[in-house]
């Protein structure tokens, strides 16, 4: 990958994370076309390593991200946004297999608010806000924020968010089942380090096939998504880190996972 202009990438192959911090400290690390794209590029490259087995979004104490960029949609003509559509880009979010933790602070808006939503968990320092303040110039949520935000905290507070745009505190964000946890703001990074690196110490491709089935109870029907857990589950049986899991337990020792 070329290097990237709006975001930096960082790996640590001691304890196989992967950080991804949104760089546009100026614009609220507002979602430009360009920024979505090589996001979209980093988290194919991760993806695709074998020495990173949990990666971290983050923006700045600030921000996570203030939304989509306003500024370079305001011109656009529906048909405009029809050919750039800009949310396939996010598509690739939601394929990448790895888990993705976004670490927040500061506001998480309309697309901003989307993007920690699409990664699989969020942690948050007490300053995060979170809104989908579309409405308020005269659009709406555009990345899954009515399909994601509902499914999150539930029809009432949604529909409030969605529909008046008020901001929720990380505290109301955690009541309303949003987010994991909130801490102070000098400690949400390390926070999601020590939740990333707790995942990282686990057998790579159990993560892969649970975070997998997870999300497809959250995607499909319970039936649906029964039927795929319990496949999963079987086909974990054919790799050697079962085994090694298994023993390890029986033998009361640590187990030593090589995501086979
Ligand atoms: N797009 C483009 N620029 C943005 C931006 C955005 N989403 N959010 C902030 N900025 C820019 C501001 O224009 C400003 O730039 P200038 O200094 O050049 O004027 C800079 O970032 C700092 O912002 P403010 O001066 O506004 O900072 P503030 O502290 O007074 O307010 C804020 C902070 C409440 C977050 C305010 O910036 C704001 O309301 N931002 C827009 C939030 C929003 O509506 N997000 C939804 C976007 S649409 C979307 O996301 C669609 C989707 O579904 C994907």
């Amino acid at each position: 990958m070329q290097t990237p202009e709006f975001i930096l990438v960082t790996t640590n192959y001691d304890t196989h994370i992967a950080l991804i911090q949104l760089n546009r400290p100026k614009e609220l690390n507002a979602l430009n076309l360009q920024l979505m794209l090589e996001l979209k590029e980093a988290l194919r490259e991760l993806d695709a390593n074998d020495d990173v087995r949990a990666i971290i979004i983050t923006g700045n104490e600030r921000a996570f991200a203030a939304g989509a960029d306003i500024k370079q949609m305001a011109g656009k003509s529906a048909i405009d946004m029809l050919n750039i559509d800009q949310f396939t880009t996010w598509d690739s979010i939601k394929k990448t297999k790895k888990p993705i933790i976004a670490a927040v602070s500061g506001f998480a808006l309309g697309g901003g608010c989307e993007l920690c939503m699409t990664c699989d968990m969020i942690v948050a320092s007490e300053t995060a806000k979170f809104g989908q303040p579309e409405i308020k110039i005269g659009v709406m949520p555009g990345a899954g924020g009515t399909q994601r935000l509902t499914r999150a905290v539930g029809k009432a507070l949604a529909m409030e968010m969605v529909l008046t745009g008020k901001f929720i505190s990380a505290d109301e964000a955690l009541a309303a089942g949003l987010i994991n946890r909130v801490v102070p703001v000098e400690l949400y990074m390390n926070e999601a380090l020590k939740l990333a690196r707790e995942i990282a110490a686990q057998s790579p491709v159990a993560v892969r096939l649970a975070k997998e089935s997870v999300l497809q109870a959250y995607n499909g029907s319970l039936d649906e998504g029964l039927v795929f857990e319990r496949k999963n589950f079987y086909l974990l049986f054919a790799g050697e880190d079962q085994k090694e899991g298994m023993a390890a337990f029986v033998e009361k020792r640590a187990p030593l996972f090589k995501g086979k």
